[in-house]
Order: structure tokens, then sequence, then C-alpha cells
């Protein structure tokens, strides 16, 4: 039995029933599962189906053309419980339900509890679950997910582990990232791990630097209110970055075992240096913001214009960090990482810039600045592309970049499970792998937390602003050395990277 508590809320109807829909269309769910959300809307259980199945906006398409049975089957196994008003109610009329319920589809006393709700409440809510024993795994197992945010900062991530941990033992805690969700990020793992040809090289006996970009085209949309408070370091970077980070720094693990990867992971993160001191800081990040602008004919609001956001707001739309990883294999390579809204195209991905050969035979061939490049796609286009060096047909030695690339696309099993799915899959199956445990979200705060610190109480902090559309400030390549800068990517893997998208 999967429960959600923040049921009428937005990531349910946008993300959850629909990937629980493909899981029970693709054939992955069990004959005895329920859903029951809870929330405290007034609604009945054809309220919440009527809202997440029948009139849901975001399984409409998915639900086209569907045959009605198989639709009304799928409907028949949510259910909705209304909780009081008050966060610190009493969970016996729930525990009621949730009991009546195992009874009647003979779900096992196995349950998932998902905390789709504000930070404030997981606390109380693991609290009340566990007053009424629901903790408890005589009978069943017992698992807890956990949205993001997880934590404001490494104080209250810390003290949050420690409550939840008064509640739920740590393996029954899930604390879900969707970029682990993706298939791409976790193929990071399958390209450095199940190949011989890429590990031998991936240290900073070959590797010149990291690059790693993560840009979106929208602003802020309706979440003003949420992200004035957040800035881009805690929305993504935080999380989502420190997950793609930690799977290239990381050593190779032992095996597939969720803890062994687990804990290469938060021994790669334990392993980045954090920056303390203010001339260090000021250094090697860069922290912009988008202004007004005018888009393939549009106009867009700057971020201290959008609902909700402070008109006087110093919040990071843009963030940019160079950083180093004090380890035996990463010694002196540089890391440069940055994520930000209202860039020219949507677009995730890290580069993996190889050293120029230690003897350069064809120096005068136009080969400077074409060095050797890994480019691993999250989203979109999906996939790999190498760039390595061609001979130019003619006289001499004339030296080209050339491209070898896989496209996700090309494979022939096409069906892509989205993070959600897959996550939620693997929490019912019990597989913890892709989900953050206590010390690796810990270690993740411990290297944000002196850059935050810094932005919000630094002496000579700025604050750049770029116009929406435009990859970022003015400055933003001063963090590079020598004559490097941003690849900018668009939207096409092997397309060649530019300043700026023209539709
Ligand atoms: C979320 C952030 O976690 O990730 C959002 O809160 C961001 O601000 C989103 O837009 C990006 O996810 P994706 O999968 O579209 O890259």
């Amino acid at each position: 039995m999967l429960i959600i508590f923040g049921a009428s809320g937005d990531l349910t109807a946008r993300k959850l029933i629909p990937a629980i829909y493909n899981l029970y269309k693709g054939g992955h769910l069990p004959e005895n599962y329920v859903v029951l959300g809870a929330s405290r809307s007034e609604w009945t259980d054809d309220d919440f189906r009527d809202s997440v199945v029948r009139e849901s906006a975001y399984l409409a398409d998915q639900l086209k053309g569907v045959d009605q049975q198989f639709m009304e089957k799928f409907t028949d196994k949510l259910f909705y419980h209304e909780l009081g008003d008050d966060q610190d109610n009493d969970y016996s009329p729930l525990k009621a339900r949730i009991t009546a319920l195992n009874e009647a589809h003979k779900t096992g006393g196995n349950y998932i509890f998902y905390l789709s709700v504000p930070p404030a409440a997981y606390n109380q809510i693991a609290k009340n679950l566990h007053n009424q024993g629901l903790h408890d795994e005589s009978v069943g197992w017992r698992r807890l997910i956990v949205e993001k945010p997880f934590g404001y900062s490494l104080e209250s991530a810390t003290s949050l582990n420690k409550a939840l941990h008064r509640c739920f033992k740590e393996p029954q805690i899930y604390r879900i990232d969707h970029y682990l969700g993706k298939e791409t990020v976790q193929n990071l793992l399958v390209t450095r791990f199940a190949n011989s040809i890429f590990e031998p090289l991936w240290n900073r006996n070959y590797i010149h630097h990291v690059e790693i970009t993560n840009a979106e085209k929208v602003g802020v949309e309706k979440r003003g209110g949420y992200y004035d408070k957040s800035g881009a370091l805690r929305d993504m970077f935080q999380n989502h970055l420190m997950q793609v980070v930690s799977l290239i720094v990381m050593e190779p693990p032992i095996g597939d075992n969720p803890e062994e990867i687990r804990n290469e992971k938060v021994k790669a993160l334990k392993s980045l240096r954090i920056m303390k001191d203010e001339q260090t800081l000021f250094n090697n990040t860069i922290k912009g913001q988008y202004l007004a602008a005018e888009i393939d004919g549009e106009k867009v609001k700057g971020y201290r214009e959008e609902q909700d956001v402070d008109p006087e707001s110093t919040t990071e739309t843009y963030a940019a960090l160079k950083f180093y990883v004090d380890n035996w294999r990463w010694a002196d390579v540089p890391f440069y990482v940055r994520t930000a809204k209202r860039m020219p195209n949507k677009v995730t991905e890290a580069v993996i810039h190889f050293k120029s050969p230690h003897h350069q035979i064809f120096k005068d061939s136009g080969i400077h600045n074409k060095d050797n490049k890994l480019i691993i796609r999250i989203q979109p286009d999906e996939g790999i592309l190498i760039k390595f060096g061609v001979k130019v047909p003619g006289q001499g030695f004339k030296v080209e970049r050339a491209n070898l690339d896989f496209y996700y696309s090309s494979l022939a099993e096409t069906h892509v499970m989205t993070a959600y799915e897959r996550l939620l899959l693997d929490a019912m199956q019990g597989d913890a792998t892709l989900y953050a445990r206590a010390d690796e979200v810990e270690a993740a705060w411990a290297f944000v937390d002196p850059i935050l610190d810094y932005w919000k109480n630094g002496i000579n902090v700025k604050t750049y602003g770029y116009s929406a559309g435009v990859w970022g400030p003015q400055n933003a390549d001063d963090l590079f050395e020598g004559s490097y800068v941003w690849r900018n990517p668009g939207e096409q893997l092997a397309g060649d990277p530019g300043f700026c998208v023209l539709s």
C-alpha cells in the first residue's frame, strides 16, 4: 500500500499518479496493491479519483483511447483519507483506514508512506505514524519516502535526520532525488564501471578538468515563494548536481549492492575540498540573477518581478562554482559546475575534458584547444559523445575534431521509465541504491553550507545580473583558468555549442 501525504498537491497529480499508472500499465504492480491519498482537503475517494485520474490534465494524453475497463480497474485502486486540520492530529482514524484497506486488499502489511508535503511537516507526520505503531515491521515492511528539500542547511538536515531516526530506522528511510531516477544519471556508473576504456583514463593523469552544466529555460514559474528562500544552490546543486558529481568522482564500488555504492558516494562527497575563507569563496563562486528581457519577441519578467519574490531579493537563479577534490585520483583537477534558470536551453550534461597529448607532433595543425572530450548528456537528446581528432584529407597533417556518438533513442527498448516510475518501483522492491542516505545528504550540505553562508553574510559578495535567455552573467567565464570557457551546449548533443540560440 502506498500512502501519499499531500495527496491533493501538485506533485501527486503531476508526477506520482502518472508514474503509478505507467507502472500499472507496464504490469509492474502486483494484483493486490492500493494507493491511499491523505491530505487535509475535504475529498471523497471519488473526488480524489476525479482529480488525479479522470479529470487530470497530466494523464489526459496517456488515457486517450484507453479501454474504459482498464482505466476503471486502475482508478478503483485509489482511495482517499481526509486528515484533520491540525498537524498534531491523532492518526488513529488513518490507521483504522489503512488496516481496513490492508485486510480488504491483502496488502500484507507492507506500507510505503510518501511525504509529498512541505518539509516543516516531515517530522510531525513521522511522529504521528510512529505513535500508531505504523513504523513497526513485525508484520510486513514499512518505508518512508521523503521528498526534497531535505533540510535547509547542514544543521537542519542533521536535526531532521535525528528526528526521523527517532521514528524510523535508516534502512526504512528513502530520501528521493529524482535525478538519481534518470537513466542517464545511472548510466554514469555503467559508463565508468562496465567499460575498460574509460576508467584507466578517469583520473588526474589524463583529465584536465570536469565541467557540469544544468540549465533551464524556464524561470521560477509559480514557485517564487519557495524559490526566493531557497535559491539555485539549495534547489539544484546541493541535491541533484552533488549526486552527479559524486558519481563522477567516486571510486569503483566492490559490487552493485546499494550500500557499497552509497559508501563510495559518501566518500567522494567527503573528499570535496570545502571552501572556507572569504578569498577562496570570492574567487571560486559566481552568483547571478536573471533580469527582464525579450525572448523570441516575448517580454519575460526579471526575477525580482516574479510572483511572491521580494522586489529587492538577492537570491541566486544562477550559481557557478569551481572546486577541487582532495584525493589521490583527482588532486589538482578543477571541477566547474553551474546551474541556472532562464538560460537559452534546457540542458544537463557533464563534460570530461582530457589533457592535450603529452607530446604534440601536429602542433601546427590547428589542434590547439580541441582536446578530447567525453560529453555525457543527461537531458535532452540523451546520449554520449566523444570528440577526437581525425586527419583532414589532403596534404600534410591538418587535424580536425570528429564526433563518435551514441543516442539513447537508438536503442530497441524505447520505453524509458520516468524518474518517478523507477524510484517508486525501487522503493516497493526495497532497493535503496538510487536514494540518498543520511550521511550522504549531510556530506553534501557540509560542502554547500559555507558557500551559502558566505553568499548571505560575506562582505564582498556580488549578485550579478544577466538578461533572461543568455548564458549567465558577463563574467561567468572568469572562473576558468587559461583560455577555457564554459561549453554552452545546444539542444542537440552533437550540435556545436554557442552563446545563444536563435529560433
Ligand atoms: C527540481 C527543482 O528539483 O528540479 C526545480 O526544484 C527544477 O527548480 C527541477 O526545475 C529540474 O528537474 P528536471 O528533471 O526538469 O531537470
